[in-house]
């Protein structure tokens, strides 16, 4: 079986301000410095981007890196208010797309998200794909719908761009803000999980997200389908991400 390294992903959504995303990034990286065997990658909104880069910049750590909330799906152009992925260069390793408040708040449609995937790989940045059902299934059996998304972007993608990819199992359910939300329990996020792997060449990381927390990322870092978490909320401050990674290692 093809080793995975394991990989933390902090999205911070829209929150925090300047001074803050400095202060947090800089203590995650203090944190961070005793600790390896995985990847972590933190991602702030667009203007911070550059400066948490500069903070990061000094006496890097090779695997504390940035990725982007998201991208748009045209490369340049007359776009008011939109950032394509050329702009990012420098700025990003990641970009996160697809994720389940673009495709619900702006509507962001199937064929959006394989051109901004598309961008993405052009551009040298590895594209965090997420996917995940709305409703939590009955019996406990993973959503065909699931399988059928992800093998709709496989199919627009040549082979060597696929391994590109990182995976992210997010259900909506399952997604701290929204109400009634309760983490998946880490045996279902594993079936899933395996689901989805059948379908991905065998490099690819796939992820978990959703309500993850220092509390439960054992429970979902120690299952063997999955590689990592995408975090919003638990990574927001330095102690539970911290938390969150010292569970990878
Ligand atoms: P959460 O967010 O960890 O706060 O549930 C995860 C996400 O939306 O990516």
């Amino acid at each position: 079986m093809t080793q995975i390294r394991p990989l933390i992903v902090g999205n911070w959504k829209m929150n925090l301000s300047l001074g803050e995303s400095i202060v947090l990034a800089e203590s995650i990286k203090e944190g961070l410095a005793d600790l390896s065997g995985f990847d972590a990658v933190l991602c702030p909104p667009f203007p911070f981007l550059g400066p948490v880069a500069e903070a990061l910049s000094r006496h890097r750590l090779q695997h504390l890196l940035l990725g982007a909330q998201n991208i748009f799906w045209k490369e340049e152009g007359a776009y008011t208010g939109e950032v394509a992925a050329p702009m990012l260069r420098g700025l990003a390793d990641f970009v996160i797309i697809g994720h389940s408040e673009r495709r619900r708040v702006f509507h962001e449609s199937e064929a959006e998200i394989i051109a901004k995937v598309k961008l993405a790989i052009k551009h040298g940045l590895r594209p965090i794909v997420c996917v995940g059902e709305l409703k939590k299934a009955a019996g406990g059996q993973p959503p065909s719908q699931l399988v059928k998304e992800l093998e709709t972007i496989l199919a627009a993608l040549p082979t060597d761009d696929q391994a590109k990819l990182i995976i992210a199992y997010e259900p909506v359910w399952a997604i701290s803000t929204n109400p009634g939300a309760k983490a998946a329990d880490g045996h279902y996020a594993n079936v899933v999980c395996f689901h989805l792997r059948q379908e991905l060449p065998a490099e690819v990381p796939v992820l978990y997200g959703g309500s993850v927390s220092a509390e439960n990322a054992p429970e979902f870092l120690s299952q063997p389908e999955i590689n990592g978490v995408l975090v919003g909320g638990a990574s927001l401050t330095a102690r539970s991400f911290l938390a969150i990674c010292r569970a990878a290692v």
